[in-house]
């Protein structure tokens, strides 16, 4: 059998010399807080896990002790505090210190716990993988003799698309926001690649997730639904001066329409474009011809001040647990008893059964919930659109439009949006003490 070859190791102290190591070798993640998390145990020596393509590099990260992500992080300088993890491979499994990550004979790359058990893989075993390479976009591949991809890192984002990089009907079609600073699992929010476009749902407690925006250019031929959306960036036809991003939509790697969320007036080819745990989408771009923030933020989609932008009031979360949003701030926290000054501790009363005679509902007018802008809510009148609520134990309250004749029940609260006309109005549950 061939040998394979692969992984590159960088010895930790002289980054120049590129040794080529044999495909089944075993790397042994020593957790030496130290030597900083890229290090790995091999032949008896401490070295750097020297998967490496400036400005791109392969490592370890934690943000709770011992439980560590394998992946990507992009910047050129070696201060810690100017890297962005920018791919990750096991959201949601991380692995402690002994962890092996093993790149097999058989072209299978593997990650496992210190006991064996598997914590992310790329399922490449005996599919003609001969090596690995990251390359300059931070795109890592396995490749086959050929040079085709058999795998590439581009294919799977979690929450990040990287200029180049793509959402694909039948690979990754989606990015799931992460649950918080501290915990990297999947969070509540999620930017899905639909037939006619993007769209931006919340995981609530309702049956369905709730659809809190929609981009602006969308795309209808039902027959050939959008199969690729593709995030990039490049210097402007003609003079070049500037470097304008786009969102583009494909169908059979034909572009059908797009937008471009910013054009900064630099090379900004290093960029990426991320949803956060608040599920707001924002890009930051890597200028690296300045000493001191070189990374800037070129496009926040809710609070930006494009005209398609929306305000902060249409995230859901903007007002933690519950709250009136009004031009982009938290105003009023509700109760039975009136309004009075939001804070993050502001949230619904607690119900104390789900019995018609144990509760009732105190009306707030000029509000809309965060998800009556896109999605139409039910046609009913008023009267039944409550009885809907008192008959469903996990109905908070309900939202009615008097101008459209529009109902909607909701299983969570969170960020109410003041509006200006009084015909929208909202019921909330509260117990009968
Ligand atoms: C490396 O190869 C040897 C012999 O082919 C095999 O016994 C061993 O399990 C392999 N190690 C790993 C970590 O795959
Ligand atoms: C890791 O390996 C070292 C050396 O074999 C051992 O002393 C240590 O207990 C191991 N740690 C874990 C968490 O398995
Ligand atoms: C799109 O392009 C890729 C790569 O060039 C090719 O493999 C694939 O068959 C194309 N798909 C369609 C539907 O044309
Ligand atoms: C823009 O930046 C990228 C990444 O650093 C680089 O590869 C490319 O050559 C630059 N383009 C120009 C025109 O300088
Ligand atoms: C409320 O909405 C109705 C119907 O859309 C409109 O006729 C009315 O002018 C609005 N009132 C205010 C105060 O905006």
């Amino acid at each position: 059998m061939a040998a394979l070859f692969g992984l590159f190791l960088f010895s930790f102290f002289a980054c120049i010399a590129r040794a080529q190591v044999p495909a089944n070798q075993t790397f042994k993640f020593v957790n030496e807080g130290e030597l900083g998390p890229y290090i790995v145990e091999y032949d008896g020596d401490y070295r750097m896990l020297g998967v490496f393509a400036a400005p791109f590099q392969l490592g370890f990260y934690n943000t709770t002790p011992n439980a560590f992500t394998l992946a990507l992080r992009m910047g050129l300088t070696r201060s810690e505090s100017l890297f962005r993890w920018v791919w990750e491979a096991n959201r949601g499994n991380p692995v402690g210190e002994n962890a092996t990550l093993v790149f097999g004979r058989d072209g299978n790359l593997l990650l496992a716990h210190a006991d064996g058990r598997v914590a992310w893989q790329t399922n490449t075993a005996n599919k003609g993988v001969v090596g690995l390479e990251l390359l300059p976009t931070g795109n890592m591949v396995l490749y086959d003799s050929k040079g085709n991809f058999v795998w590439q890192s581009f294919d799977y984002p979690t929450d990040t698309l990287l200029v180049g990089q793509s959402l694909k009907a039948g690979k990754t079609s989606k990015l799931v926001s992460r649950a918080s600073e501290k915990e990297n699992k999947d969070g509540a929010y999620s930017l899905v690649m639909e037939p006619k476009g993007v769209v931006l749902y919340y995981k609530s407690k309702s049956p369905k997730p709730l659809l809190y925006y929609r981009f602006p250019e969308t795309y209808s031929n039902e027959k050939l639904p959008v199969d690729q959306l593709t995030f990039n960036c490049g210097p402007e036809r003609g003079d070049g001066y500037a470097y304008p991003m786009t969102v583009e939509y494909f169908v059979a790697n034909s572009s059908v329409g797009g937008f471009s969320p910013a054009r900064p007036k630099y090379n900004s080819t290093l960029s990426f474009l991320r949803l956060g745990i608040d599920g707001n989408v924002r890009v930051y771009t890597y200028d690296d011809n300045v000493d001191w923030g070189a990374w800037e933020m070129t496009f926040r989609l809710f609070d930006g001040d494009q005209y398609w932008e929306e305000s902060q009031c249409h995230l859901p979360e903007r007002c933690g647990s519950f709250g009136i949003c009004e031009e982009s701030q938290c105003v009023a926290c509700p109760s039975s008893h009136g309004l009075s000054g939001w804070s993050k501790t502001c949230a619904p009363e607690k119900l104390t059964s789900c019995e018609a005679k144990s509760f009732h509902y105190y009306k707030l007018e000029g509000v809309d919930h965060f998800s009556s802008q896109y999605t139409i809510g039910s046609a009913t009148n008023e009267v039944d659109c409550g009885k809907k609520c008192t008959s469903d134990c996990k109905c908070l309250g309900y939202f009615y439009n008097r101008d459209s004749s529009r109902c909607w029940i909701a299983y969570d609260l969170k960020t109410l949006t003041k509006v200006a006309n009084s015909t929208h109005v909202g019921y909330i549950k509260a117990p009968n003490h």
